[in-house]
């Protein structure tokens, strides 16, 4: 469904992204795990078409989407939820939702917004119960539900979200992966971004490791898993866990506090 062949991107002389191929298969999950830096959001973005490719290419379901502006690969059927969620925290939850659906809005088609806004409401009551809520003043989690509800609005084939598992506490996370997974098995194509290996494989069907920008690993999220070297690098296991979890806090601080419940304010 969405394959990327031989990506390279960058910004200014540098490239961040030298050879990245990878395919998420229709109904699949997918999980490319990283360290920081290492070209995740990168290639997310470059993927939508908000960092343009420099060679290589991107395909939707056999059509290439690379040379298409942002809001023509959304019209294609890709959804970002992009890092830090990025909600718009002075406008309600509503309005957050309307703003993720403007595409079929600008045109008109109010039948179709109001059945996508129906099933982002089944998929997350709490969104619904919040409606007129500031997204501004939700939970981390209320947020990341918010932010994939906003994406899921303009009723995509392919959703791919960048560290869906950043700041939030695990219960929240295994809720909202298990609405991904719910997702999944009603057809949805998904690929996600994270450095929180443990979380992103144990839903992923198949994974790939990147490194300074080039895939280094790929397999089924469970050879993945079971890879010794893999573990201790990414699966906290040895020191390298310890060193991620402790920048994961440091920027957890600078915006992303851990989801305690309390309401998260986001400059942005
Ligand atoms: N806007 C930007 N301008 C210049 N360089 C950037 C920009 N964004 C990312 N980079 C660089 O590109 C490389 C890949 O960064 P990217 O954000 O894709 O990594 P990541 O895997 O998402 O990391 P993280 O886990 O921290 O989110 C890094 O060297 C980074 O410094
Ligand atoms: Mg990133």
């Amino acid at each position: 469904m969405l394959e990327i062949r031989e990506l390279r991107a960058g910004y200014g002389a540098n490239l961040a992204l030298h050879d990245v191929s990878l395919t998420v298969g229709q109904g699949r999950i997918a999980c490319l795990i990283g360290s920081n830096g290492a070209g995740k959001s990168t290639t997310l973005r470059t993927v939508c078409g908000i960092v343009r490719a420099r060679g290589g290419s991107v395909s939707l379901a056999g059509t290439r989407i690379d040379p298409f502006a942002p809001a023509k690969i959304v019209k294609a059927g890709l959804a970002l939820v992009p890092e830090g969620r990025r909600v718009f925290g002075p406008l309600s939850v509503d309005e957050n939702l309307q703003m993720g659906a403007y595409l079929s809005l600008r045109e008109r088609k109010r039948q179709h917004y109001d059945e996508r806004l129906a099933f982002v409401q089944r998929l997350f009551p709490r969104l619904l119960e919040r409606s007129r809520q500031l997204a501004g003043t939700l939970s981390g989690g209320e947020q990341q539900m918010l932010a994939i509800g906003r994406a899921l609005m303009s009723g995509p084939r392919v959703l791919l979200l960048d560290e869906p598992s950043m700041g939030l506490a695990p219960l929240v996370v295994r809720d909202i992966f298990a609405t991904l997974a719910s997702l999944r098995d009603d057809g949805m194509t998904i690929l996600i971004a994270e450095q929180n290996a443990r979380a992103g494989l144990s839903i992923a069907d198949d994974a790939y490791v990147i490194t300074e920008g080039r895939i280094t690993r790929s397999g089924t999220a469970a050879q993945i898993m079971q890879d010794r070297t893999l573990a201790d690098a990414y699966l906290g296991t040895q020191q390298a866990g310890s060193t991620a979890r402790r920048r994961r806090t440091a920027r957890d601080a600078s915006g992303n506090p851990a989801d305690d419940g309390a309401p998260v304010v986001h400059a942005s």
